[in-house]
């Protein structure tokens, strides 16, 4: 069996800190800090680093860390001397972004840790609060003179932007405007962690690194593209955030829209996160964007029946959707890439399904399409469905799966998004980061649908939880498909 992970040389990492604005809260406690203690027993933190937790709680770091680590069941196997070698290297730091005044103990704090090491650290900024306070978290950063890591080396900071990342193209443009006053956008990292998947960068591999698919990679053999992303849980506490917000813009501006980016990108000159990002955009930009007649046709959407009960009133949310779009671009002319994405369905499953079209004439009775079905999780594996022949003395065909699961050929476990997605920043390689460009295309693409008034009048159909969705959206797809691929 191939060993797989942590081949990072993490511990030649620059001396760094990390500041997490927003630590307290749920990302930090189910993404971030899990994400930082699994480095920190797989020995994978630079071999200097300061973790400073800033939030607005009266805690210490010890109770900090005892209050995300009663917040997220998965951290109760943290080895107690992983808890302990972490807490040494972790300060908690209680800021109120109302009083910026008060941040003037944390700059004091961070030059009075490089002046103690005698060493200029690497300064990231990790922004995990509500978008509304990055305006004054990147005013205090300035003010309080953190945007350079120290006098003597001029090293700029990074900043870590989590999502969500505008709530349409407006917004998401006067937030690119805002942070590249203070930033440059080499200093910006702009996070989507199915990015940080690694069966989302082994998309590129597989397409690029095998000469099988490439010269078949487009409109003359591809009949269609599906990705699917479906989950079970629903949207438990996060209601407010989610009712003004919906399925769409919750997955699809981003990690949906990325994943086809993907998919239908042409292959980069080389693999430096510009030429990467290009190539990237170039699909995003050429998105078929949607108009009235298109959103009566091309889309449907859903919401869970115990979704009003919930949020505690009426609403139109979608929490589930699903649609046919093209991507106007020569290699892809005529061929529907349909997505769905949705909440308190019957399984959680996230797949991307390449379905090539039959053979023009096929010799034998039964043939089918070939279909490259990428799982990217759970039971994360790549298939290939090809026709065979059943034994026996007719010519029957049977389609099996040339198949490579992650599990049954690496040894290890799977990196989480998190922690490969902190390791980049820390290294400063931007390409699994987005760039405002491709932010502002998938935002273009989306608004098409969520800003017309055509959205606002279609019906939100709705559906029993554990099932796979509306019935109205079985009813569409079957009108072009016989139903979508799942593995
Ligand atoms: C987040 C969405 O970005 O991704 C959530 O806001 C969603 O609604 C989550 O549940 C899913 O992430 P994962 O990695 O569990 O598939």
């Amino acid at each position: 069996m191939q060993k797989a992970f942590f081949s990072k040389t993490a511990q030649l990492l620059p001396p760094t800190v990390l500041t997490i604005f927003g630590a307290t809260g749920d990302l930090s406690a189910s993404y971030l800090i899990p994400a930082l203690l699994h480095m920190q027993e797989h020995k994978l933190l630079p071999e200097s680093f300061k973790l400073v937790c800033v939030g607005r709680r009266e805690l210490n770091s010890k109770s900090f860390l005892s209050f995300i680590l009663d917040k997220s069941a998965s951290l109760r196997k943290v080895s107690s001397k992983t808890r302990s070698e972490f807490l040494k290297k972790l300060v908690y730091f209680q800021g109120d972004f109302d009083r910026p005044e008060s941040f003037g103990a944390l700059a004091k704090l961070l030059s009075d840790h490089d002046q103690a090491e005698h060493e200029c650290y690497n300064r990231l900024f990790y922004f995990a609060t509500k978008p509304q306070q990055f305006s004054s978290l990147a005013q205090i950063l300035k003010d309080q003179g953190l945007l350079v890591s120290c006098t003597a080396h001029k090293r700029q900071a990074r900043v870590l932007v989590e999502k969500p990342f505008g709530f349409n193209l407006k917004s998401a443009q006067s937030l690119n405007k805002l942070l590249l006053k203070y930033f440059k956008e080499d200093q910006i990292y702009r996070i989507d962690h199915y990015a940080g998947k690694e069966t989302v960068q082994n998309l590129m591999v597989v397409r690029f690194a095998n000469s099988l698919f490439e010269p078949l990679w487009n409109n003359k053999y591809i009949d269609h593209v599906e990705i699917s992303v479906l989950e079970k849980g629903g949207v438990e506490d996060r209601t407010a955030y989610y009712n003004e917000t919906g399925a769409i813009k919750d997955f699809l501006q981003n990690h949906i829209l990325q994943m086809l980016a993907l998919i239908a990108m042409d292959e980069p000159y080389n693999l430096t996160a510009e030429m990467i990002r290009d190539e990237k955009l170039r699909v995003l930009k050429a998105l078929d964007t949607f108009d009235a007649e298109k959103i009566k046709n091309q889309l449907v959407k859903g919401q869970y029946k115990s979704y009003e009960k919930e949020v505690g009133g009426k609403t139109t949310t979608e929490t589930y959707f699903a649609l046919k779009t093209f991507v106007n671009l020569p290699r892809w002319a005529g061929v529907p890439f349909y997505l769905r994405s949705g909440k308190k369905l019957s399984k959680k499953t996230t797949e991307i399904s390449v379905h090539f079209k039959e053979p023009v004439r096929c010799l034998f009775k039964g043939c089918d399409s070939n279909v490259l079905t990428f799982k990217i999780q759970p039971d994360e594996s790549v298939y290939l469905q090809i026709n065979n022949k059943i034994p026996g003395f007719g010519i029957e065909l049977y389609q099996a799966n040339l198949e490579f699961g992650y599990k049954s050929v690496f040894k290890g476990e799977i990196p989480s998004a998190y922690e490969r997605l902190l390791l980049d920043f820390m290294e400063g390689d931007q390409r699994l980061f987005i760039r405002s460009d491709e932010i502002e295309a998938s935002w273009k693409f989306v608004d098409s649908i969520t800003e017309s008034s055509q959205f606002t009048k279609a019906p939100t159909y709705v559906y029993e939880q554990g099932t796979n969705g509306p019935k109205e959206a079985e009813a569409w797809i079957a009108k072009d498909l016989k139903n979508w691929w799942t593995k």
